[in-house]
């Protein structure tokens, strides 16, 4: 499947990882991943954008093998996180002339986290260009895509924009580019609620810069490629700066069924309001599809049994993935059943700093709710939806 073409010249050479079922230890990955890594000839210099995972290394060097090259002058790394930087080591023992080409963060971060020395590197600045002879690279500082390091690549003469993180998506697929729209839309936006979200703000600044360049395809360095770069490019729009939408996620566990009894009241009391509901049982929900949801919810109703005078762990994880992902949701709420007494409000409340939320009435009830409890409910769905109303999300 690869070494596969881009234009003439310019060849995909990475590898695609079909098992891969957990990213950074964290991160599910039901669609696998891929790590792409290209290959640019030009007139006087070759040049490896990015690496592989480690893991992948035989897969890499076997494509690159495939291109009969007399050598690599240049290794590009956008990011220093191994799944794109690991098999950079490997080349440079491959390639002893090759010089890493990076942002003066990311030299730093090359040297601590892999061993490169010092000596093997060209830093480049904002903005600033190397020759390949026939074809012109311009290298764009787009920090905090989404480590402090990142970059992305412009190849002028191709206008091919190298995105590294930037506009991925965990996908394992045969496909070149993004043809399948539906199912890599969704891959992209799992993937930005996982990776990029927390970094909305200057993502938004770093969109903006890019918008200067006139761009055909982008080549990014997880999932298919996209030569329709406006449909990917408008989703960022969109997902970074619009306002949340009519929806409340309500991830929830119940041991006994009371916890369970209160989530199905208000989910239907909200459905009945007009408000979108979308609901996760944490025992055996997918994290990923819970971040995703999380994107455009404008209300985040966290539902726990008491445990241990605290919100169940695996809520209590779910409010700190969601205090990390810093989603644009406006209001909160916490609902649930106790049996003697605790401090469930307070410990979750106290794990959502980063959520700019307004807390709404939380219902807490003894053992099985009651008619009281239901009202309450009620009460609340009463509240979101005027809330929603009020501040107009559709
Ligand atoms: Fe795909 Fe942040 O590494």
């Amino acid at each position: 499947m690869r070494p596969r073409e881009i234009v003439p010249g310019i060849y995909e050479v990475g590898a695609v990882d079909w098992d891969r079922r957990l990213f950074d230890s964290l991160i599910p990955l039901p669609d696998g991943t891929s790590y792409n890594s290209y290959l640019i000839k030009g007139s006087e210099k070759t040049v490896l954008v990015d690496s592989v995972d480690p893991t992948m290394e035989s897969i890499l060097l076997n494509n690159l093998s495939q291109l009969e090259l007399a050598s690599i002058d240049y290794v590009i790394c956008h990011h220093a996180e191994q799944d794109h930087a690991g098999t950079i080591p490997k080349i440079l023992e491959m390639y002893p002339e090759a010089k890493v080409i990076t942002s003066p963060k990311c030299k730093g971060m090359l040297e601590d986290l892999l061993n490169i020395e010092p000596e093997r590197f060209i830093t480049v600045a904002d903005k600033e260009t190397i020759s390949l002879g026939d074809r012109t690279l311009e290298f764009i500082h787009t920090p905090w895509v989404h480590w402090p390091e990142t970059m992305v690549t412009y190849l002028k003469e191709d206008n091919i924009l190298f995105s590294c993180d930037f506009f991925g998506s965990h996908l394992a697929t045969t496909d070149q580019y993004w043809h399948d729209a539906e199912h890599v839309f969704e891959g992209a936006k799992r993937y930005f609620a996982e990776i990029m979200m927390p970094f909305r703000n200057i993502i938004a600044k770093n969109l903006t810069k890019l918008k200067d360049y006139q761009i055909d395809y982008i080549a990014p360095s997880h999932g298919p490629l996209y030569d329709c770069p406006g449909c990917i490019l408008e989703a960022y729009d969109r997902w970074v700066l619009d306002e949340p939408k009519n929806i409340v996620v309500l991830p929830y566990v119940s041991m006994h069924g009371s916890t369970r009894i209160m989530v199905e009241h208000l989910v239907i009391a909200l459905s009945q309001r007009g408000v979108t509901v979308k609901q996760f049982d944490l025992t055996v929900t997918d994290i990923g599809k819970l971040a995703e949801a999380l994107v455009d919810a404008a209300t985040i109703v966290i539902g726990t049994p008491t445990i241990l005078a605290g919100p169940h762990p695996a809520v209590a994880y779910a409010a700190i993935l969601a205090n990390a992902l810093r989603p644009t949701t406006k209001f909160a709420s916490i609902i649930g059943s106790y049996g003697w007494g605790g401090k469930t409000v307070e410990t979750i409340a106290a794990a959502i700093p980063n959520l700019k939320v307004e807390i709404l009435d939380p219902v807490l009830c003894k053992g099985l709710p009651k008619q009281a409890d239901l009202e309450a409910l009620d009460a609340l769905a009463n509240a979101i939806a005027q809330k929603h109303k009020e501040a107009g999300f559709k």
